[in-house]
C-alpha cells in the first residue's frame, strides 16, 4: 500500500480503497500519522468495508452510514468483543457494563438514572474544582520552566475531576487518580494486569461500602439502581465504574493534549484564543469534529441487514471512525481544515457520538478542556515546543498524543 501523506489531497496510489481498508487496523500504531488521509481514501471509495484485521470486522467511515448504525440500536448492538470502549479496560471482558454495553430499555433505564449528575448545570457546578487542580498541579510545575505537558498536566487534571463526579473523598480521589495513570502506563501485560487487580479491589470495596451506606452520590446510584427488577453484581459494576474512569479521563486528557498540540503548532491561533477567550468555546467544537478524543467504537450486528449496501449479517462486527464522519465530503465542507469560524448550525457532527449512547459526559468535557486550556495558556506564557522534539500522534478507540515535551518563560 502506498500513501501521499499531505491532508486531504492524499490519494492512495494506485491502490483500491477496499484493499486499504482490508488491511485497515485502528489498534496499529502505524496508522495514527496518516490516520485520516487514509480514512479518508477509504471513505470516498468505500463507506462500509471489510477489514481482514482483528478475526475480521467491518469499517464505517462515512457520516450516513456512521450515523444510522449508531441510531438503529434494534439492528447494532453496543456490546462487541475487542473492537470498541470495552476494549480500553483490562481484564474484565466477561462481565457488561450496563451503561455502555447494553441497548434499548435496559440502556435507557440505565441513561435516565444517571442523567442528573450529567446536565450542564451539573457539569457548570465542577468548574471550580476543576480551575484549582488545575492550579495546583501549575503552581508545581511553573519553576521547572520545561516539562512533558501529557505526564505532568493533561492526564493529572481528568481522573481527580471523574473521582469526584463519581463521589469519592479527596483522599480517595489522589489514590484513584494514581492507580488509573499506572494502568494505562503498564509496559507488560504482568505489569497491567497486577496494577488492573489492585484497581479493581478498589473499586470492589467502594462498591461494597456504598451497598450499605448510599450516600446520594453517583456511585451509589449506580450500586443501589433498580434496573429490570434488581440491582447490578460486582462484576458489572467494576466495570462499569472502570469504563465511566476512562470515558472520563482518557478522552478528556488526550483531546486536551490535541488541543494544546494544535496551539503550539498553531502561534497565531494561540494568540487569538488568548487575547479572546470567548472564542475557547468555538475551539473546543472544532476540535471535536476535527480530531475526536474518541476515534473508534464498535458494535455487533443482531439481525440480517444492509449497510451502505453491504449485507451484513449476526455476528459481524462494525467499527464506527466518529472522526472520519466529521470530514466526510458529503456533508462538512473543507472538513479536512481546522476552522474556528466554521457554522456549526448545520449537520451536527459526530465527535461526541450519535444515537442512545451519544456521549453523557459532553457537558463536563468541554468545561474541563475550557477550563485547563484557560489555565495553562494564563500560567505559562511563551509556551512552546521544545526544540528538535518529535510529537508522536495515537490513534485506537482512543486518538491523542504521546507526549508534549514544551518549555516556558520563567517569571
Ligand atoms: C473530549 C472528550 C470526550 C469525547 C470526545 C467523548 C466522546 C464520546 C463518544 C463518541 C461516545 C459514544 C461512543 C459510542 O456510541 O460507541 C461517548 C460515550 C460516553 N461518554 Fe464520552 N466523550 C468525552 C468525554 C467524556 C467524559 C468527560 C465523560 C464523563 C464521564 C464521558 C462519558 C461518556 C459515557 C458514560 C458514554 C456512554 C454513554 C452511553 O452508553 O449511553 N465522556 N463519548
Amino acid at each position: 500500500m502506498v500513501l501521499e501523506a499531505g491532508g486531504a489531497a492524499a490519494q492512495v496510489s494506485g491502490t483500491d480503497p477496499a484493499d486499504v481498508a482490508w488491511s485497515f487496523s485502528h489498534l496499529d500504531p502505524a496508522v495514527a500519522e496518516t490516520a485520516y488521509d487514509t480514512l479518508g481514501a477509504i471513505r470516498r471509495g468505500c463507506p462500509v468495508a471489510r477489514s481482514g484485521e482483528l478475526d475480521g470486522f467491518v469499517l464505517v467511515t462515512g457520516y450516513a452510514e456512521i450515523r444510522e448504525a449508531a441510531r438503529a440500536s434494534d439492528r447494532f448492538s453496543a456490546c462487541v468483543d475487542g473492537l470498541g470502549a470495552a476494549a480500553v479496560v483490562t481484564g474484565m471482558r466477561e462481565a457488561v457494563a450496563p451503561m455502555f454495553e447494553t441497548d434499548d430499555d435496559h440502556h435507557h433505564q440505565w441513561r435516565r438514572l444517571l442523567q442528573t449528575f450529567f446536565t450542564p448545570a451539573a457539569a457548570a457546578t465542577q468548574a471550580q474544582y476543576v480551575r484549582a487542580v488545575c492550579r495546583e498541579v501549575l503552581q508545581e510545575l511553573i519553576p521547572h520552566g520545561a516539562a512533558d505537558l501529557v505526564g505532568a498536566y493533561v492526564r493529572q487534571v481528568p481522573p481527580l475531576v471523574i473521582g469526584r463526579v463519581l463521589g469519592l473523598a479527596e483522599l480517595e480521589r489522589a489514590w484513584l487518580s494514581e492507580h488509573v495513570r499506572a494502568l494505562y502506563n503498564a509496559e507488560t501485560l504482568t505489569e497491567a494486569q497486577q496494577a488492573g487487580r489492585i484497581y479493581a479491589d478498589f473499586l470492589r470495596g467502594q462498591i461494597h461500602q456504598r451497598r450499605t451506606h448510599p450516600t446520594g452520590d453517583l456511585l451509589s446510584v449506580m450500586v443501589n439502581a433498580q434496573v429490570d427488577g434488581r440491582t447490578a453484581e460486582d462484576d458489572e459494576l467494576v466495570k462499569m465504574t472502570m469504563l465511566m474512569v476512562a470515558a472520563g479521563h482518557l478522552t478528556t486528557a488526550d483531546a486536551c493534549a490535541t488541543a494544546l498540540l494544535r496551539l503550539l503548532e498553531d502561534t497565531s491561533l494561540r494568540e487569538h484564543i488568548t487575547s479572546a477567550p470567548a472564542t475557547l468555546e468555538a475551539f473546543v467544537e472544532e476540535l471535536v469534529r476535527y480530531d475526536p478524543a474518541v476515534a473508534a467504537t464498535g458494535r455487533t450486528v443482531t439481525t440480517e441487514t444492509h449497510l451502505g449496501g453491504m449485507p451484513l449479517f449476526p455476528g459481524d462486527r462494525l467499527l464506527l471512525a466518529w472522526g472520519s464522519a466529521n470530514r466526510d465530503e458529503r456533508v462538512f465542507d473543507d472538513g479536512d481544515h481546522f476552522r474556528l469560524d466554521r457554522d456549526h448550525s448545520g449537520p451536527q457532527h459526530l465527535g461526541w457520538g450519535a444515537g442512545e449512547h451519544r456521549c453523557l459526559g459532553r457537558h463536563l468535557a468541554r468545561v474541563e478542556l475550557r477550563v485547563m486550556l484557560t489555565e495553562l495558556l494564563r500560567a505559562l506564557p511563551g509556551l512552546r515546543l521544545q526544540s528538535g522534539a518529535t510529537v508522536r500522534r495515537t490513534f485506537g478507540v482512543i486518538r491523542g498524543v504521546a507526549g508534549l515535551p514544551v518549555r516556558w518563560e520563567q517569571q
